[in-house]
């Protein structure tokens, strides 16, 4: 128990350095090798932005440490959890890609499937702003 609690005191300073790192790291494509913590490599867009992004702060081993067959619900709400509790600087329309990686390449979630919600849920991002052009 001792061991969880200094853990999780060190991931709040880890935390705290990581909102102070500029995302240039993303934008240079900086790619980890997945022996180093990288994620597995795919030709999915999400592994861009998960190789970007969710390095930042820790390796892909939080990710690989998941129970196998973890359904979209549990990565999309997870990808939430690090946008709002832990302030990943990730936009809204991009976590339906990384959703979709996360659940091919870690939750076994068969390919097309995994791409009908990434659409689905582009297109629900996508709607408020539409308005403006609807009659109502
Ligand atoms: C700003 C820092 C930060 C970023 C960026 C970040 N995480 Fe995390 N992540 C954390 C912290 C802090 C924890 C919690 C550690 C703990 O409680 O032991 C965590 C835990 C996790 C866990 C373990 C399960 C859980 O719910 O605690 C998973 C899976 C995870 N992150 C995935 C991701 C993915 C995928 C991304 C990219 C979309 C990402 N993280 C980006 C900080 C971050």
């Amino acid at each position: 128990m001792k061991y969880v609690s200094t853990r999780k005191k060190m991931l709040r300073w880890v935390v705290y350095g990581c909102s102070v790192l500029p995302i240039a790291a993303f934008g240079a494509g900086v790619e980890f090798p997945q022996e180093a913590g990288g994620y597995k490599p795919s030709d999915l867009p999400g592994y861009k932005i998960a190789s970007g992004l969710c390095l930042m702060c820790h390796s892909s081993q939080y990710v690989s440490s998941q129970p196998p067959q973890s359904s979209p619900k549990y990565w999309s709400a997870t990808i939430h959890k690090m946008k709002d509790v832990y302030k990943a600087p990730l936009q809204d329309d991009m976590i339906p890609a990384v959703v979709e990686y996360l659940s091919v390449e870690y939750g076994g979630q068969d390919r097309a499937a995994a791409h009908a919600d990434y659409e689905k849920a582009m297109a629900a991002l996508k709607k408020p702003a539409s308005d403006k052009t609807s009659t109502k």
